[in-house]
Formats: C-alpha cells, sequence, structure tokens
C-alpha cells in the first residue's frame, strides 16, 4: 500500500531542526532560515543577500551569466529580456503546444501498458517547454538536449565540493559533462545565428537576440538555463500531481469536471511536494535575524519544504486537502516559487503546463496506480527516484 503523503526523511530531518532549535539552524557550512518569517525576512532584505556564490555550482550548466546566479544590475537586464516571454498573455498562446505534446504522451500508451508517468511527462515537458520558448525547429531536437543536459544535470546534482574535485582533477566525468556542454552550445550558438539572421524566430529567443543588450554568451546562458530549469522542476512536480489524483479517493472525478478544483489540486500538490525543496542565498553583508548574528559570507539556505508542512500555517498539514485553498496564503507562507527579486521567472508557465498536461490526462480514461515504493530524491528538483509507474487504462 502506498502511503497517502509521501515523507522524504532528509527533509522532515530539517522540519524537526527547526522545532528544536527554531528559525535559525547552523549545519556544518551551511546556516539554515526557516518558516514563515525567516522567508519574508530573506524576501523583503534582498540587499544582505547574493545568489552568484550561492548557486555557483549551477555554472557548469546554465553559464556564469545566467540568470539564477545573477545579482544587482546586470540581474534586472537580463531579467528584463527574458520576463515578455513569460509574461501572462504571452503563456495563453503556448497552450495549445502544451496540449498536443500532452496529448501526444498519453495516446502513444497501449491499453494496459505500464509506464513511467514521471519519464513520459518529463519528455512531454522538456518538449513543449523548448517549443513554446525557443520555437518548433529547436523542439525537433528536443532528445538531443535531454540527452546532453542529463549529463550535465547528473553533474551539478552531485555534492558541489565533490564536483569541484573532479573538476580540478579534470576528471573523465568532468570531461564527459564538459564534452556534453560543448555539443548543447554549438546547437544553441547555430540557433542565435539564425535568428539574428532573421531565419529563425521563437519568442524568447528573439528578443534575447534582438533585445541588442545581451552578448552572445549571455544569450546562450538564458537559453540553458531556461530549458534546464523549466523541465527538470516542473516534471517534478508533474509526478507528485499525478499520483495525488490516482492515490486520492474522488480527487480524479472532481478534478474531471471542476476547473477551479484542478487548480486547488495543482497548488495543494506543491505545497507539498515543492520540487525546491530549498534554495540558497548567500550573506553579502552581516546581519541579525530572530536575535542570531549571521557573519558575512554565510551560505545560507530557506526552505519551501519545510514552511509548507507546518501545523501553524497549514492546519493538518499532511493532509492532502484540495479544499484548503478556498482561503489564500500569504507570499511567504506558500513559495513555491521562491519570492522577492529573484522569484521564479518561470511560475506562470510551470502552473499553466502542469494544469493543460493533467487536463489532457483527465480527458481520457483514468489509468492505475501501481503498488510501488516511492522514495523522493533531489533538493532542487523533488522528484520519486524510481519514477512514477502507473498501468494505461485497459
Ligand atoms: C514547478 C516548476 C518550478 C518550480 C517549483 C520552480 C522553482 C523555482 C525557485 C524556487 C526559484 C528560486 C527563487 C528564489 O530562490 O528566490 C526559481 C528560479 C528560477 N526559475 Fe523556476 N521553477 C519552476 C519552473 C520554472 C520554469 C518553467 C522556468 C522557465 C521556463 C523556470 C526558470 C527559472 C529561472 C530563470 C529562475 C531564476 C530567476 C531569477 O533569479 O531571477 N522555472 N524557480
Amino acid at each position: 500500500m502506498i502511503p497517502d503523503v509521501v515523507r522524504y526523511r532528509q527533509a522532515d530531518l530539517l522540519s524537526g531542526l527547526h522545532r528544536r532549535f527554531g528559525p535559525v539552524v547552523r549545519v556544518g557550512p551551511y546556516t539554515y532560515l526557516l518558516g514563515p518569517e525567516a522567508n519574508q525576512f530573506v524576501f523583503a532584505h534582498s540587499e544582505l543577500f547574493e545568489v552568484e556564490a550561492a548557486f555557483q555550482s549551477l555554472v557548469p550548466v546554465d553559464g556564469p551569466t545566467s540568470l539564477i546566479v545573477s545579482d544587482g544590475e546586470d540581474h534586472k537586464r537580463r531579467r528584463r529580456f527574458v520576463q515578455p516571454a513569460l509574461a501572462h498573455r504571452q503563456i495563453a498562446s503556448y497552450v495549445p503546444v502544451m496540449r498536443a505534446n500532452a496529448e501526444a504522451t498519453i495516446d502513444a500508451w497501449r491499453p494496459g501498458e505500464t509506464v513511467d508517468a514521471y519519464q513520459e511527462f518529463r519528455r512531454a515537458i522538456r518538449r513543449s517547454t523548448i517549443h513554446a520558448l525557443f520555437g518548433e525547429e529547436l523542439a525537433q531536437e528536443s532528445d538531443f538536449f535531454g540527452a546532453h543536459l542529463q549529463v550535465l544535470i547528473n553533474l551539478i546534482d552531485r555534492n558541489p565540493a565533490v564536483v569541484k574535485v573532479l573538476r580540478t582533477m579534470k576528471s573523465p566525468g568532468w570531461r564527459n559533462a564538459m564534452r556534453a556542454r560543448r555539443a548543447v552550445d554549438a546547437r544553441v550558438y547555430k540557433a542565435i545565428e539564425e535568428t539574428r539572421q532573421g531565419k529563425t524566430a521563437g519568442d524568447v529567443l528573439t528578443s534575447l537576440v534582438q533585445g541588442d543588450g545581451l552578448s552572445d554568451l549571455e544569450v546562450r546562458d538564458q537559453i540553458v538555463t531556461l530549458i534546464a530549469a523549466g523541465y527538470e522542476t516542473t516534471s517534478g512536480a508533474m509526478a507528485w500531481a499525478v499520483f495525488n489524483l490516482l492515490r486520492h479517493n474522488g480527487v480524479w472525478e472532481r478534478a474531471q469536471q471542476d476547473d477551479d478544483y484542478l487548480a486547488n489540486v495543482v497548488n495543494e500538490t506543491l505545497r507539498l511536494y515543492p520540487p525546491a525543496v530549498v534554495s540558497a542565498r548567500v550573506a553579502a553583508a552581516p546581519f541579525e535575524f530572530a536575535g542570531k548574528k549571521i557573519k558575512q559570507g554565510t551560505f545560507l539556505l530557506y526552505s519551501p519544504y519545510v514552511t509548507h508542512r507546518l501545523a501553524e500555517v497549514f492546519p493538518d498539514p499532511l493532509k492532502f486537502d484540495p479544499d484548503r485553498w478556498e482561503t489564500k496564503p500569504a507570499p511567504h507562507e506558500f513559495l513555491p516559487f521562491g519570492g522577492g527579486p529573484h522569484r521564479c521567472v518561470g511560475a506562470g508557465l510551470a502552473t499553466t503546463e502542469l494544469t493543460v498536461m493533467l487536463k489532457a490526462l483527465l480527458q481520457r480514461p483514468k489509468p492505475e496506480l501501481l503498488p510501488q515504493r516511492l522514495t523522493p530524491t533531489g533538493l532542487a528538483a523533488m522528484r520519486p527516484k524510481n519514477g512514477l509507474k502507473i498501468r494505461a487504462a485497459g
């Protein structure tokens, strides 16, 4: 029997430390700032924090000028170029692509076949994100990007200290990752060149290239960041949402009939299973929080997961209850996309993609959730380690 709520041991340990020691918890080189007040503090005082040092481990994939590792004026400027394609109005135009990709995936399942819903939707999400943002031509190479980016994602999924050693020693693992990166880059630079010549037109690609304010490296870094950040996290959330639809009695049927309820299922999924279990900052200046002094340079982590499972914020927190969304929590209480100036620029796209793809699934006969052990893994994109096995309707 699969439990109705999956627990993530590593993250639950953090919740235990929070209960015992309060909002500031030091563990080895890391200082955790936990709970709603801590989140509010981090989001409201961006001048005290920097992300460049905090997300260095992402640089092998995303590049040194990625939005994720940019602070201050550089961050503002780069974000201005990326934002228009991810604005609400623009997202609506991507819906047909999202729906078509989800339907093609689901319709390829043979009746009674066992499939891994995580891997299946991950592929659909990658393809539809690339198609929506960068056009059909690059989307045709979605599997190429998937294969090469996976080598890089596997590298950064490891402990940053290990990655540093691999890099210094130029180990075979590191060299392999750099080969993958060169393959990705060659394709991305070709797309940049073609866009400059007016040959292709994907929304973001065009605004990044024609903006005339970004170097080729900056354009490359934003493209790879949007692709990688776009599908890795969203596919984790999709797997947990499918799990919730199938695991709880009556939820599938209600979601089939009521779009508002489906939106609540998505929110409740992002509450219990926020793919970003933690997010990072480095203290740019010394400060005091909750009576504790934090030194400049301290590596800090805040945690959507810990906050989302607090009984003070969400009564009966381990209960999967889409109806709790009749009242809306504050931004520092529900933060699957972080907050402040670095709040996820793809939040609207991700929520729409999840909703559209779940709706496509709900319009087909109900699959069966197979008995399995669901073990969460990953701190930046929590997902079920061995996927999510379902049996397609017979
Ligand atoms: C369910 C899916 C997603 C989740 C849970 C998620 C979560 C997050 C979180 C927690 C942050 C860091 C915020 C902070 O620390 O303040 C972030 C940043 C970011 N995300 Fe997402 N994300 C998702 C989907 C996407 C998508 C679809 C895209 C793009 C297509 C995207 C692109 C980015 C970028 C570029 C940043 C850096 C923003 C900045 O620093 O200004 N994400 N995301």
